[in-house]
Formats: structure tokens, sequence, C-alpha cells
């Protein structure tokens, strides 16, 4: 499905991390990948850039950096004179912005959203300076942030921007022939998960309301899903907002424990 692809993946802190089940896919189905880890996260990256077989290449990068990103570029020009695809699963939330909506200081809102929003926009310009004439394929994270949840909190604003700043990729992109989608998906056990307090609440929910049985570590779906967005399966899908959360986004919230729904006897 991704033979021949030359795929940017960032997000990679450990095994569990979303971006390393979409490297071992992507590599499984015949990508080239290299890896843009930010700097403290490198020794778990370059166990699983190991797993992925082949040598690839594990780059440091603070993607909130401009100068770093430009270096993440140059690099990028050196070795491979180009890309086709990049997944951003990049996101943080300083403890105070994840805790509360009110009274949160600025500094930690800045924060969140220069790192989990502005760097999207940063990778979908330097897709543009690297990709060839048979365009490419940029892929991000969501969370359903259509909702207020009982948890989350700055990350469901910043989430929303992330959803409206896909639209206003894919419209200045696609000229260059460049896609711009998102997968949200449902709730994942993984290390920038568990920083969030009441994180259990949301994979409750998911238990009691989630149509298709959803398994919080198993983030296979979900790297399925982004592979085929890399893919040329997908050349006529941009500005898209892919669910992958077991049906959940299509439910109605109820108070009942399910078991109201049983047929009632004709
Ligand atoms: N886990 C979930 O339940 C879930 C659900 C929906 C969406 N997501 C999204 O998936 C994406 C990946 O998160 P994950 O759940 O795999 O967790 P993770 O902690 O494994 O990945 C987050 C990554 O962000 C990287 N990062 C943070 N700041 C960075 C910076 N300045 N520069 C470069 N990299 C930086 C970290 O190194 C880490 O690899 C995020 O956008 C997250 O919001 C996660």
């Amino acid at each position: 499905m991704l033979s021949g692809k030359r795929l940017l993946i960032s997000g990679v802190a450990n095994r569990e991390s979303i971006g390393a089940s979409v490297a071992l896919q992507a590599s499984k189905a015949g990508a080239e990948v290299i890896f843009a880890a930010f700097p403290r996260d490198l020794v778990g990256a370059k166990e699983v850039a190991e797993e992925c077989g082949g040598s690839v290449a594990v780059l440091g990068v603070d993607a909130t950096s401009e100068q770093e990103m430009a270096e993440l570029e140059k690099e990028i020009r050196r070795c491979w004179g180009g890309l086709d695809g990049a997944l951003h699963a990049i996101a943080f939330a300083p403890k105070p912005a994840l805790g509360s909506i009110l009274d949160v200081p600025a500094s930690a809102v800045q924060a969140a959203f220069t790192t989990s929003v502005w760097t999207y926009a940063a990778f979908g310009s330097m897709l543009s300076r690297l990709a060839g004439t048979s365009g490419a394929s940029l892929v991000g994270l969501d969370f359903d942030s259509t909702r207020a949840w009982p948890v989350y909190n700055w990350m469901g604003p910043c989430k929303a921007a992330l959803r409206s700043l896909n639209s206003y990729l894919a419209r200045d992109l696609a000229p260059a022939g460049i896609r711009a989608n998102l997968v949200a998906a449902g709730p994942l056990r993984t290390r920038a998960a568990s920083g969030i307090p009441g994180f259990e609440t949301l994979v409750r929910s998911w238990e009691r309301q989630a149509p298709l049985a959803w398994d919080v570590a198993d983030a296979a779906p979900v790297a399925e899903a982004i592979c085929f967005l890399l893919s040329d399966a997908a050349r006529a899908i941009t500005g898209e907002v892919l669910n992958v959360d077991g049906g959940m986004h299509a439910m109605a919230t109820w108070l009942g424990d399910g078991s109201e729904m049983a047929a009632e006897p004709a």
C-alpha cells in the first residue's frame, strides 16, 4: 500500500505511541520511514526504529523550534531529497492547562497551542517544500473536539483549532498536490494519555457507549486508518477528519447502562 513512499513519522516516544504503530505498519506496507523524535525521547524512538528493520534514521527535533525544524528539513533533503508524506503525532499541555479551563495562565495555554497546533502548520509548510511533483500526504491526530468532555480541558480547544487548521492546510497545500487529513482516535493508553487527569473517565465512557468494542491498548486500527490516508488510495481525500473511535462520535449521551436498549417482546 505504501511501497516506495518516503514518510516522516513524528511522535514516537515508546512502543505504545500511536506514531510507533504507524511506523511499524507503514514499514510493513513498503514505506521507508524517518523518525522526527523529541530529543528527550530519542532512546525510545531508536528502540522502535530497530523494530522497523532496515536502517531507519532517527532525527531529534523540538518541533516548536523554527531553527530545529529548518535543520530537520535540511537533513531530510540531504538523506532523501524529498518526502511523500508526514505523520504529525505531537501534543503537549502543561499540567494547569489539563486540570482546568478557568484560571489557567496564558503561558500554559500558549505552550499547549504552540506544541499541539502550530507545529501541524509547521509540518505542512515543510512538506510543501519537500514534496515532489506527485504531491504528498499530511496526517495529524485529533480527539473529538466537537463536545466538552468531563476531562481534557484546554486540549479540547487546541484540538478544535487543529481541526480548523486542517481545513486551511487542505486549502493551501492542495495546489502543490498535498492532502491534509486528521484521524480522530478513541482513547489509547499512551504516555500522553497518562498525563490527562481523569483519563479513566473517558475510557469508561467508551466501554459504556461506543457501539463497537474499543481496546485502549491497541493502536493498530488507528494506525491502519492513518496508513490508508498516507497512501494513494486516499488521493481524492483532503480536509477530512476520519473518526476511528469504535463509532463513539455518532452516539448520543444517555444515562442508562445499555440494558434498556434490549428489544421489547413483540
Ligand atoms: N492517546 C490517546 O488517547 C489519543 C487520542 C486521540 C488523539 N491522540 C493524539 O495522538 C497524538 C500522539 O499521542 P500519543 O497518544 O501517541 O502519545 P505519546 O506520548 O506517545 O506521543 C506524543 C508525542 O509528542 C511528542 N512531542 C511532544 N512535544 C514535542 C515537541 N515539542 N517536539 C517534538 N515532539 C514532541 C512526544 O515526544 C511524544 O512522542 C497526539 O496528538 C495526541 O493528542 C491521542
